[in-house]
């Protein structure tokens, strides 16, 4: 097992590090940026249908769902379709109303969780066109769809799961640059630029590893606490409830995603001086907006986590801890502020003495509803 772990203390460790790799390969194949060209074969089969669809619903569970919520953001922006996303729990049992016009597209890591499979079997029955995206090759889920793309990822073997969140958001995105280019709704120089900042993602993604030091003396100061609020707007908003979701599953304590601005409809009332709150707060169509949420955690005493982009200097001057990632479109941030978070979750619960790879009451592929 060690020699699979390369050399890490966890396999969480070796796969948050491999995601420069993992992203690559996720990727790999389905782009060219001179000229804008964007292949993905399961897509090409269904194009017509992907191109008239009158909605797309996401279905899908835990981190993959949260990879859907940030799908949305991209396909409603990029392709102009109406997104829903969906717990697939909920969806299986609710009696939703889908016609053989919409495209069901189904995430997972494991390929087997069994509410996914269930929701994905009741859009079959009412016709709709089942895509799936998942990692695991040959897996139930990529057996039952119609079309699907693989994440290519490698195997993730850590319960918490983390470099398939990024292989599929790289997939999404370029599902939405694919929906896009063919609708007329992006344009090819966009796609194109678009194209050459999702190939400059490794790279940045290595950046960011390089804050492990950093991110392991706020992890000290931070081990104790009992609650963790995760803030984000626009497309860090799934990442905040990705970070929180991560957070709660390895150290087992209580946190909650957020989007900022709801914070005055409830949650602001959880904040003084003993609250931690993670702010995601990268230079972007929301950044305005984030600046006076950081304000009025500031104004209650809270301790500001912010993640912000390189360079900021309004932010820094308001929080405690800043954590500086580099700079990229904000459709593709979700992929590099997300980093940051997950190795804060790591080293808080290995601080706290928790099994990491294995945390209590979880299972990697949840077969049982
Ligand atoms: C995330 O860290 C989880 N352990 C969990 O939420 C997971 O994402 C969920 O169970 C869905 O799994 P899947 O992607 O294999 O379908």
């Amino acid at each position: 097992e060690s020699i699979e772990k390369g050399g890490y203390e966890h396999f969480m460790l070796k796969e948050i590090y491999e995601q420069p790799r993992s992203i690559l390969d996720s990727m790999r194949g389905r782009m060219i940026a001179e000229s804008g060209h964007l292949m993905m074969g399961g897509v090409r089969e269904y194009e017509n249908k992907f191109v008239n669809a009158d909605r797309i619903i996401i279905v899908a569970c835990g981190t993959s769902w949260h990879a859907g919520l940030v799908a949305e953001y991209l396909i409603e922006d990029l392709a102009r379709i109406p997104v829903e996303v969906e717990y697939a729990s909920e969806f299986r049992y609710r009696n939703p109303i889908i016609t053989e016009k919409d495209i069901v597209i189904a995430i997972s890591q494991s390929g087997e969780t069994a509410d996914t499979l269930a929701a994905i079997e009741l859009a079959k029955s009412k016709g709709a066109t089942i895509f799936g995206i998942c990692n695991v090759v040959g897996s139930s889920i990529a057996r039952a769809t119609d079309a699907g793309a693989y994440t290519h990822a490698g195997p993730e073997i850590g319960v918490a799961s983390t470099k398939a969140f990024t292989a599929q958001v790289t997939v999404l995105t370029i599902i939405a640059m694919i929906i896009g280019s063919k609708r007329g709704t992006l344009e090819t120089t966009r796609v194109r630029q678009l194209i050459a900042e999702l190939e400059s993602i490794p790279a940045k993604v290595e950046e960011a590893l390089k804050l492990n030091d950093q991110i392991v003396e706020i992890s000290k100061k931070f081990k104790d606490a009992t609650n963790f609020l995760y803030l984000g707007r626009g497309y860090n908003f799934p990442v905040a409830l990705e970070g929180a979701l991560k957070l709660k599953e390895i150290s087992y304590i209580h946190a909650e995603g957020y989007p900022a601005a709801e914070m005055k409809h409830g949650p602001i009332a959880l904040i003084d001086e003993q609250m931690p709150v993670v702010v995601i707060a990268t230079k972007d169509s929301s950044y305005e907006k984030i600046v006076s949420n950081v304000q009025e955690v500031k104004a209650r005493k809270g301790k500001v986590i912010a993640i912000v982009t390189e360079g900021d200097t309004t932010i820094p001057s308001m929080a405690d801890h800043v954590i500086e990632i580099p700079e990229t479109s904000e459709h593709l941030m979700p992929l590099l502020s997300v980093i940051p978070l997950q190795l804060l979750s790591y080293h808080i619960a290995v601080m706290r003495g928790c099994n990491v790879d294995q945390p209590r009451n979880l299972a990697k592929s949840v077969t049982v509803e």
